[in-house]
């Protein structure tokens, strides 16, 4: 996160004598996500971050693999994810490779004992229903309809719904979560052309600093398994912290569209990046005001990417008969474009209502268990038409 941010109290310099009230001394941490070679934070405990009290028996929640190598146009119908009440239950990872997994979630109840970890990847949760708090030792952030929030790996958090009604669509990634390059400046400020500015970035608020004893529970993610672990203070015993390495929000509904007068590329839509994928946002917009312009995509062979569209709202231009929830996945290798009569009508129109987010990943993804049980299996048939 290129912006600089605190919360509570920090020393004047950096390493060195910060003391509590009683004398006793604060315990500094360094936390990063790629070692002391780019974003960090320094956080100040109110007790050191390693009093370990028991080490539980880890298990697995490693994808199972359905199916591995694919060249077929896939749809998945992504509300028919059962809602279950705990929030890592939940979540069923339907897409995979190296660099990510795409995971839906319809949790119905807030994490209240426990709190969770992800070691192995940062976290992009994409809220589509419901609303809630994520709760941080950095702070709160407060989260809606439309907000994605970026947890950085090595957060521990929990998080509370406001009600039972909660779908989430959940990217983790095995790299840093960041701004693409090309809207930075040299300094890391957003430019003028970017499709958001620094005001659009939710970053945490409210730090409460909870000094408790006792057992507390985080359940810790890497390489596939949860190990849980019983601490002997509260993970959210922080006083203060500084740095560019915190949880963040960012609401798909304050990215500003990039319109012309002919059909833009996708690249206009890009949100985020991270090693070998890109997320996008669709979002309502004003269509392409050539004269003569088509505002349907064209035909496109993206050979050297898959394709995955997440949807949110409003009516799909290029697609028929989709609903809420749905993925689409083009895999790389093949065509695909928009399904026959959506080119005709598209013409002459003036906006679109769209909502949708997109992922790019340059290697090809595979499908779990749980992606099979909510396909439809003939998408892959849907672009038939009478040729006449
Ligand atoms: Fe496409």
């Amino acid at each position: 996160m290129p912006i600089y941010h605190t919360l509570g109290q920090i020393p004047a310099k950096r390493h060195t004598v910060f003391r509590k009230p009683d004398g006793a001394l604060y315990a500094e941490e360094l936390v990063s996500t790629e070692g002391f070679s780019s974003m960090y934070s320094l956080v100040y405990h109110t007790h050191p971050p390693t009093i370990v009290k028991e080490l539980g028996t880890p298990y697995s929640v490693e994808p199972k693999i359905a199916r591995e190598k694919h060249l077929r146009h896939t749809s998945l119908l992504g509300f028919n994810i059962k809602p279950q009440k705990d929030y890592l239950e939940s979540r069923k990872i339907v897409l995979v490779n190296s660099d990510l997994q795409i995971s839906l979630a319809a949790p119905t109840e807030s994490m209240t004992t426990y709190f969770y970890k992800n070691s192995q990847a940062d976290e992009v949760l994409f809220i589509h229903k419901g609303s809630g708090t994520l709760k941080t030792g950095f702070g709160k952030i407060y989260f809606k309809y439309g907000d994605y929030i970026v947890v950085p790996r090595g957060t521990i958090y929990q998080i509370e719904f406001n009600d039972a009604d909660n779908r989430l669509f959940i990217i983790e990634s095995f790299s840093p979560i960041h701004f693409p390059k090309r809207y930075q400046n040299k300094y890391g400020q957003l430019m003028e052309h970017a499709p958001f500015c620094e005001r659009d970035i939710v970053r945490p608020t409210d730090l409460e600093t909870f000094d408790e004893a006792g057992d507390f529970k985080v359940l810790i993610k890497k390489q596939g398994l949860i190990y849980p672990y019983t601490y002997g203070t509260h993970p959210f015993d922080f006083i203060g912290w500084d740095g560019y390495h915190y949880p963040w929000a960012f609401s798909i509904h304050n990215f500003e569209p990039i319109t012309g007068r002919v059909h833009q590329p996708p690249p206009v839509h890009q949100t985020f990046e991270a090693h070998n994928f890109v997320i996008c946002s669709f979002v309502p917009r004003k269509y392409d005001y050539h004269p003569q312009a088509i505002p349907a995509p064209y035909n496109h062979s993206n050979i050297d990417s898959d394709e995955v569209l997440y949807y949110v709202d409003g009516d799909f231009m290029s697609r028929k008969s989709v609903v809420q929830g749905q993925i689409t996945l083009h895999p790389g290798g093949i065509p695909h474009g928009p399904h026959p009569g959506t080119v005709e009508k598209s013409i002459g129109k003036e906006k679109t209502e769209e909502l949708a987010v997109m992922i790019d990943p340059f290697k090809p993804l595979m499908l779990t268990e749980d992606a099979i049980s909510i396909e439809d299996e003939n998408y892959h048939k849907s672009w038939q038409h009478n040729i006449e």
